[in-house]
């Protein structure tokens, strides 16, 4: 399962932080992220809709690989592997979600800011995690000085992460993936600017995927 999780992460490279407020969203703008070459998604389990759209990206966008993002207990988690997605992600890590996780088949990276919480993570055998809030907790310097104890973690940094300064993370040995909402801004989700969202995307990796 962590071969899985490595795969996937490495393959996606940038994986969007989707926040969806409106059912009817989800489609167009999982296509709009696959036609920019971004197939694997997060849809954070944030709104009402989030566990319905996520259902439909899977349905009606087969070329997207769909996680659920800000799971934050054992029934989220459980929601995620119902629905059928393909990953799971975490903010954090609670000693619940971790046993859950570990006792479970589905990818999951939990969240992870500091050495004991990475601690916890790597005691329930879950060495890959999101760094999150990546920037905001230290950014990388920080992933560096946790790499000296801990050389063995691969990680995903979320937050604060942006056109600008990705490359430098991906450039990170033990980065595999970078999130971040930087390619779905909800002002062009709201407006349907898909074309705009596409073409985002197709720079980022064009950019950060040679
Ligand atoms: C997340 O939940 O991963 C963050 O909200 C994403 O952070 P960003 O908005 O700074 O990209």
């Amino acid at each position: 399962r962590q071969q899985k999780l490595a795969d996937l992460f490495t393959s996606a490279t940038v994986i969007p932080v989707l926040t969806i407020e409106r059912l009817e969203d989800a489609v167009p703008l999982a296509r709009a992220l696959v036609a920019g070459g971004v197939r694997v998604l997060e849809v954070t389990l944030r709104t009402p809709v989030a566990i319905e759209a996520a259902k439909a990206m899977i349905a009606e966008v087969p070329d997207a690989i769909v996680g659920i993002g800000t799971i934050l207990n054992a029934d989220d988690l459980a929601r995620a592997k119902a629905l059928g997605a393909k990953f799971g992600i975490s903010p954090g890590g609670t000693p619940e979600l971790l046993k859950a996780a570990a006792a479970g088949d589905l990818p999951f990276a939990p969240g992870i800011a500091t050495a004991s919480e990475l601690m916890q993570a790597l005691a329930h055998g879950l060495d890959i995690v999101k760094f999150f809030p990546a920037e905001q907790s230290g950014g990388i310097k920080a992933l560096r000085a946790l790499a000296g104890p801990f050389p063995n973690i691969r990680v995903c940094p979320t937050g604060g992460v942006g056109e600008a300064n990705a490359a430098s993370w991906l450039a990170e040995p033990n980065v595999l993936a970078v999130g971040g909402s930087w390619l779905c801004p909800p002002a062009d989700i709201r407006s349907g600017n898909w074309a705009g969202i596409s073409a985002m995307c197709a720079r980022a990796m064009k950019l950060l995927k040679p």
